[in-house]
């Protein structure tokens, strides 16, 4: 039993975009980004830039920027999702990411 645990963590630590943000994989990062860039990155919202018609390098560049607070990041609120009009920040969400991550959600929204 130890070991089938011991097993199934070490198999979580190797598969880094799998284990990625505390155990959150990429779809749900993708979901989460989605609750205000829209579905597939395209925004119906005014204040909230598409995602979907950027570079991947462009859009990996940015979340790094975001992720050492070094861009400008103004309040903004959950727009849909599991906790809409709750208040947050573009270098909160990235400042989570690892680089893996920045860079599988880049790729995946420069895709769409
Ligand atoms: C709570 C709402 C919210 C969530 C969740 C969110 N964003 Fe944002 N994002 C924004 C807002 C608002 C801006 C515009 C910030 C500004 O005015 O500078 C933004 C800006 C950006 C930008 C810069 C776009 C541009 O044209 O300047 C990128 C890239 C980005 N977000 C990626 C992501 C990714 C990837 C995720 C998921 C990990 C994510 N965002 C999650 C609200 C959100």
């Amino acid at each position: 039993m130890r070991n089938g645990i011991a097993l199934a963590l070490a198999a979580t630590l190797v598969l880094p975009l799998a284990a990625s943000a505390g155990g959150q994989d990429l779809q749900e990062l993708i979901a989460e980004c989605e609750a205000c860039h829209g579905p597939d990155g395209v925004s119906a919202e005014d204040d909230v830039p598409s995602l979907a018609d950027r570079s991947p390098a462009w859009l990996r560049e940015v979340l790094e920027q975001f992720h050492f607070y070094e861009r400008h990041c103004p309040t903004t609120t959950y727009r849909s999702g599991d906790h809409p009009k709750t208040p947050t920040n573009m270098c909160s969400i990235a400042n989570t990411l690892s680089e893996e991550d920045r860079q599988a959600l880049a790729n995946h929204f420069a895709n769409q």
